[in-house]
C-alpha cells in the first residue's frame, strides 16, 4: 500500500498560482474573503472579524489540511483548500473543502487550484477516494465539483444544521455527497 506523507510538499505550483501552507500573518489576507457573506453563505460560522482571521491563520498554519492559494504575480492571497485524511486513514480517504474570495470568483482559480491539490493527493499521496459535500443549494460549489470530475453519490436529507430559528430549533438542510477514485482521477484529468 502506498505511504501517505502528509507532511509534503509544502508549495504546489500552477499555471497562474501558488498553493502553499498558511503562514501566521495570513489573518489580513483571510479577512479580506471570511469577511464577506456570500463567502460563507454556507460553511457552519458567520463572517469572521479581523482578530477572528488572525487566530484562523496562526491556527491554520500548524494544521496540514489547510492549504492557502496565491496568485503566482504578487501573492494575493486568493482563498484557500481544505483537504483532510479521514479515519480510518488505512483506507486512504481524503475530505475536500475550499472558500474562495468573492472578487476571484469565476476566473478558474478553484478549478485550478483544487485540481493540483488532488494530483497531489492522488499520486503522491497514494489516495484511495476523495470525497466532497455541499449544499444542493450552492451550485457553484457542486458545479466545480463536476468540473474535477467528481461523480454524485448521495443527496442526504437534512442532515446538517449551522443555524437555528427564533425558538432555538436546528435549521436543517440537505447535502449532497460526492467522490472521485484513484482509479478515475488519472485518466479524467490527463
Ligand atoms: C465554490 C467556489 C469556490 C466556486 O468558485 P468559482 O469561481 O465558480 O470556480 P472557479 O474559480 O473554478 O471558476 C470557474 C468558473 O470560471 C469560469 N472561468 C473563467 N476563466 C476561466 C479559466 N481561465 N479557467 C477555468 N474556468 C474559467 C468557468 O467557466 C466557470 O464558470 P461557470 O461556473 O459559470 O461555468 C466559490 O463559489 C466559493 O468560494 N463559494 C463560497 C464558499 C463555498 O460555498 N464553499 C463550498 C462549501 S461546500
Amino acid at each position: 500500500m502506498p505511504s501517505v506523507d502528509l507532511t509534503g510538499p509544502s508549495r504546489i505550483r500552477t499555471d497562474r498560482l501558488v498553493v502553499r501552507r498558511f503562514a501566521p500573518d495570513d489573518g489580513e489576507g483571510l479577512h479580506g474573503y471570511l469577511s464577506r457573506p456570500e463567502a460563507v453563505r454556507f460553511e457552519p460560522y458567520d463572517v469572521q472579524t479581523r482578530a477572528q482571521c488572525d487566530e484562523l491563520a496562526a491556527a491554520r498554519a500548524h494544521d496540514p489540511s489547510f492549504w492557502a492559494v496565491c496568485l503566482q504575480d504578487d501573492g494575493t492571497l486568493v482563498g484557500n483548500l481544505y483537504l483532510h485524511h479521514d479515519e480510518p486513514r488505512a483506507w486512504r480517504g481524503h475530505s475536500l473543502g475550499y472558500v474562495f474570495h468573492p472578487d476571484h470568483w469565476h476566473r478558474g482559480y478553484a478549478t485550478e487550484a483544487c485540481r493540483a491539490l488532488l494530483d497531489v493527493c492522488f499520486d503522491q499521496w497514494g489516495a484511495h477516494r476523495v470525497t466532497a459535500h455541499c449544499d444542493p443549494r450552492n451550485e457553484a460549489s457542486w458545479r466545480l465539483l463536476e468540473r474535477l470530475g467528481l461523480r454524485r453519490e448521495g443527496h442526504f436529507r437534512q442532515s446538517a444544521s449551522f443555524s437555528t430559528d427564533d425558538a432555538g430549533r436546528p435549521l436543517w438542510h440537505d447535502a449532497y455527497l460526492y467522490a472521485v477514485l484513484d482509479s478515475e482521477w488519472r485518466p479524467a484529468n490527463d
